[in-house]
């Protein structure tokens, strides 16, 4: 057991006893990374759908499990709107459509339009409207106390950043798949949404079935060495 040299006095009034009563192994710590890792390995951005319906009890289980993310001083900066309706998915394609229109036309510059030659990604979001859920997640910059008054929140794009691939997790977790989309700017889907002032929107996930025959873009990640540095 490893010991903090300096003594950190807590105030024991409020917090409740913490047991972790998930300890393993060492070597079945080594089998459970592995596996989780290999399991996560095969995750892939989709963006063609099956229409097929998921039962809302996921979407809420795959909800609740990303509000279980860390996050600047417990503000929780983030709201999760799950939407299947179809008049509204529609309407949030049609949104979406026409900014990236203008973002391919003239908003992206030349070099960022290169770099996504390769995944053939175009100004056309079917999925939007395929996909039996999206997922639109908003961060809330700042809180409104009672007096109305803003309460600005800590590092909420770190914050609702995890909670984002925490999301990302739990759907590829439950045998489902989305893509991390950012059509950009995305003030259309507050509008949408009807978000309160203090809400903007972060990301947007189509979440269901890849469709029964799928292309995925021919690229490699980087290796662990890439990736890491290690000080022993
Ligand atoms: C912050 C962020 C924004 C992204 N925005 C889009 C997007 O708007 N449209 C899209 O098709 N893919 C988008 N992607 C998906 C990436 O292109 C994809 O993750 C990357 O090519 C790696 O592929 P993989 O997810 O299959 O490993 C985004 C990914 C991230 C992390």
């Amino acid at each position: 057991m490893i010991y903090p040299k300096e003594k950190i006095t807590i105030d024991h009034h409020n917090h409740v006893k913490y047991s972790q009563d998930f300890h393993y192994s060492e070597a079945e710590m080594i089998d459970r990374s592995a596996s989780f890792y290999e399991h996560l390995n095969k995750r892939r951005s989709i963006r063609l759908f099956s229409d097929q319906s998921i039962p809302k009890s996921v979407i809420t289980n795959l909800i609740r499990t990303a509000a279980t993310s860390p996050s600047g001083a417990h503000k929780q900066p983030w709201t999760f709107c799950a939407i299947s309706n179809p008049q509204l998915k529609s309407k949030i394609r049609i949104a979406a459509e026409a900014e990236e229109k203008i973002s391919y036309e003239s908003r992206m510059s030349t070099r960022w339009k290169d770099d996504l030659k390769a995944l053939g990604t175009d100004m056309h979001k079917p999925f939007l409207e395929t996909a039996p859920w999206l997922i639109a997640v908003f961060k809330k910059t700042y809180d409104l106390n009672d007096q109305n008054q803003k309460q600005n929140n800590y590092y909420v794009n770190e914050s609702v950043g995890i909670a984002c691939g925490m999301l990302i997790t739990a759907i590829h977790n439950a045998g489902l798949v989305t893509l991390t989309h950012t059509p950009s700017p995305m003030n259309f889907l507050a509008d949408l949404l009807n978000r309160p002032v203090n809400e903007k929107a972060f990301m947007l996930f189509p979440v269901g079935y890849a469709a029964a025959e799928v292309y995925v873009p021919d690229i490699t990640r980087k290796s662990i060495e890439e990736v890491s540095a290690f000080y022993e």
